[in-house]
Parts: structure tokens; sequence; C-alpha cells
């Protein structure tokens, strides 16, 4: 297991690329089930979770290969309608092999996702949309049964407590793209990712209308065929260098996400005193005088990312003022809080939201990274903070930042990752 060193307090400056959508490539990836010509799928990350599921794609019977500078190629030739706990319980993404199954044979049997470090991430919701397609639904020994031989089309209506679902819209979504008559989804989600599955499912035949909108209407086909189809940017990526490169008051351009995916990062930005610049397909940022604090709730798209919360936790914990981080997505998403007050800064939970206290600097310690966002989140701590930070478990990093350290320490940050072994002992957080 490897981590992180990072020797905070050293100015960016040179250009950093986001690599493809990491939460479009999962779904997309699970589309290539449903038709049996080749998919070719460009501008794929190379991150972790799209190996494991290439793995998982490969189980159901598809061959996958990796061609190189993202590109790859699925060809589902035959598959078998079954994913078993042993794969699906490293990765939550992997339900979306259940709309996906569904939509090539009229049937599935996945095993329940389990738990997650986030938070609760009940499946109800994609379901009952199963269930509005007239598919028998059943759970029997961890497993999820679908029979969808005798689907048709209805009306579903995906709003949950928090909101829609992402990965749900896409399990329906691919689902009725070959339901016979039509599907009404109200209340789905219009993440930019879901937009992405919808132009590929519409490039491999699928008629769909409404979409990016909270209805889409699908008119269910025969059969799909092939796709050529570019993954859109990853936005997350791009908005957690943008917070590194205002955290760290840094000359820096990112190309990644265009403005359109990341409006309420913009707006938040500029709250917090910050312009973010977008010119010739480059982003900078630039600083108006003082930083000031922020009131930001996160809220589906097009409100302000759940995926963005730690990151900005991280500028606001070094911003003067009191700020207010109120989740209204994953409520107990707060994992890098601790960590972070371990580097010195001034944080609180109540409730759903975190109160921050501005302080004049961090820290660096030993800390330990708890999920993807969270990572993030301690590496943007250590760039800035005074002295040595060390991050262990950074796997959860690589899960969907492709190569952050070598991005980062091409923009001149001192960071290296080493083998565990190399941590001084009296930092390694052992468990007694
Ligand atoms: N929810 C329900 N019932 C359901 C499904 C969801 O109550 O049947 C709730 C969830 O518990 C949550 C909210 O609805 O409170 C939103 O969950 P959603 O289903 O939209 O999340 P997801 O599809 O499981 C995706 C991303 C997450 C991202 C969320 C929210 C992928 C593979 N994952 O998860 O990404 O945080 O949408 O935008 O697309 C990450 O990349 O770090 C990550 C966690």
């Amino acid at each position: 297991m490897d981590v992180i060193r990072i020797d905070g307090g050293r100015p960016l400056s040179g250009r950093i690329t986001a690599g493809g959508a990491k939460n479009s490539v999962l779904p997309i990836f699970a589309a290539c089930l449903l038709t049996e010509d080749e998919c070719v799928i460009r501008n794929v990350p190379d991150l972790s979770d799209v190996r494991y599921m290439a793995r998982i794609l490969e189980y159901v019977g598809a061959s996958v290969v990796d061609e190189g500078s993202g590109v790859w190629r699925v060809k589902a030739g035959e598959v078998r309608p079954e994913a078993p706990y042993d794969l699906v319980r490293k990765m939550r993404a992997s339900i979306c092999l259940l709309g996906a199954l569904v939509g090539r044979l009229g049937q599935a049997r996945v095993s329940m996702p389990g738990g997650c470090v986030i938070g609760p991430r009940p499946i109800d919701l994609h379901l009952k949309g199963l269930r509005k397609l007239s598919c028998k639904v059943e759970v029997k020994a961890g497993y999820l049964q679908v029979d969808g031989k005798d689907r048709r089309g209805g009306g579903v209506f995906l709003g949950g407590r928090y909101g829609s679902t992402v990965t749900g819209t896409a399990n329906l979504l691919m689902a009725a793209v070959t339901t016979p008559g039509t599907t009404r989804i109200e209340c789905a989600a219009c993440e930019p990712e879901i937009v992405d599955l919808c132009t590929l499912l519409r490039g491999m035949g699928a008629r769909l209308e409404g979409v990016g909108s909270p209805t889409l209407i699908v008119h269910g086909v025969d059969s799909l065929n092939g796709v050529d189809h570019t993954v859109i940017d990853d936005r997350i990526e791009t908005g957690t260098y943008l917070i590194a490169a205002a955290l760290t008051g840094s000359d820096l351009e990112v190309k990644g996400a265009p403005p359109a995916m990341l409006g309420a990062l913009h707006d938040k930005m500029e709250e917090a005193g910050i312009d973010m610049i977008y010119e010739d397909g480059l982003w900078r940022v630039e600083t108006r005088g003082q930083r000031a604090p922020v009131d930001l709730i996160t809220l589906p798209h097009p409100g302000f990312p759940t995926d963005l919360q730690a990151q900005m936790c991280t500028l606001m914990a070094v911003t003067p003022g009191i700020s207010v981080l109120t989740e209204r997505i994953y409520p107990n998403r707060f994992m890098h809080v601790s960590e972070l007050q371990r580097m010195g800064a001034d944080l609180a939970i109540e409730g759903a939201s975190c109160i921050v206290k501005g302080v004049r600097s961090l820290s660096g310690a030993p800390v330990m990274a708890s999920d993807l966002r969270a990572s993030a989140a301690l590496v943007l701590a250590g760039l800035v903070a005074t002295g040595e930070t060390w991050i262990q478990r950074v796997y959860h990093l690589d899960r969907g930042y492709q190569r952050m350290d070598e991005k980062l320490r091409a923009v001149g940050a001192s960071i290296e990752r080493l083998p565990a072994e190399e941590m001084p002992k009296g930092l390694l957080g052992e468990d007694f």
C-alpha cells in the first residue's frame, strides 16, 4: 500500500489537464452490454474503478480491451445475467449492471451492494423504477433478481428524500431503451454524466427525448447497435484543481470540463472572492483581495455537487470568517473533518452541516484517507500546510483521480508517492 508525502507551501504554476469523467465511464461501460456490436469508448481515465468495471464486464461475458491513450473497446457477444457478491461488493457503481442486463437480456441477478463509508446508499428508487416497467423484482439471499421478460413502458417518478438518483436514472434508462412502449421518467437526474449516457445511448440507436431535463421520455426499440463515443471531461477533477489553484494562490491553468458543468462552483467561488475565468478552453482563478467565507449547500445538479464539498471545506478552513457547508445529498459525508482537524483546522459538525472557522494556516500531519473526495481534500490541505503531510490509504484517491500526485508534481508541488514501509515508523497510524 502506498502513502503520499507532501511538503506544503509551494506555489503551483503551469497547466493541469483533467481526464474523462469517472461517473460517466462507469455507467457507459455497463451500457456497452446493451449490444452485441463493438463499442469504442474514448477519453477513458486510467482509474482503479474503471479497471474494476472492466473486470466485471469480462465476468458477464464481454471482451474488454484497453488500447492505450484512453481508448477502450468493449464487445459483449454473449452475456450472462449474473454478477456475484464478490465482484459487486467492492464498487457500488457496479449496480449499473442491473439496468444494462435487463435491457439486454430481460433479466438480471445482481448482488445487493454493501455498505459505504459516506453513509447509507439505498437502491429503493432503482427497484421502484424497474417495478414500474412491470419487471418482477425480488431480493433473495443478498441478490436482486429481476425478471423483465414481460416488461413494458410506464411512468416512473424517481424523486426521493434527497432528490433524484444518478445511478438509479442510469439503470432505468438502460432498462427502458429496449422496453416495448414509452417510458416517462419524472424527477430524473440531470447530472452531465446522465446527459453523457444519453448521448451514448442515442448513438446506439435509442430513442430519447428531454435529455438534460428532469423529464426523460424513452421510446423502446428492438435492439441497439455499436457506437464510437468520447466521454465528457471530469467536472469534479476540474473543480478540485481549480480549488487547489485558489487555495495556493497559484497561477495555474486547468483544462477540463466547460463552464456549463461548473456553474455552482463558479457561483460559490465568486462569493468567496475568487473569479473563475474560462478563456480559450482553459480555466484559471483570480482572487479579489482577501477571500470571504461561504454558505454552501450541496444539491443535485445544477446545485453544488456533493463531490466537491470536502475540497471546499479545505479551502474554507484557511479562509477568514465562518463558513457553513451543508450536505443535502449525504448527510454524513464529513469523514475529512476529523483529519483536517488534526492539521489545525477549526471545524465543527452540527447535524448535516460543517461549521468552518477559518484559521491562518494548517500544519502538516500524518492523516488517513477514508473515501475518494475526502482524500482529495487532504491532498489539497497538504499543499498549503506548513511542513510535511503524510496521507495513508491513498488507494481511495486512485479510484477517481488519475495520477493526482504526478499531475501536481508536474506543476511544482512537492509531493511524492512512497511504499508505506518508507513512512517514518512513528507516524504510522496503527490500530490497537
Ligand atoms: N438514494 C435513495 N434511494 C435510491 C438511490 C439513492 O434514497 O434508490 C439517495 C442516496 O442515499 C443519496 C441520494 O439519493 O442520499 C443521491 O444518491 P444517488 O443515487 O444520486 O448517488 P449514486 O448514483 O449512488 C452518484 C455518484 C457519486 C455522487 C452521487 C451524487 C457514481 C458512480 N457515483 O452516486 O459519486 O456523489 O451520484 O451526485 O456516479 C464520487 O464520485 O465520489 C461519488 C460518490
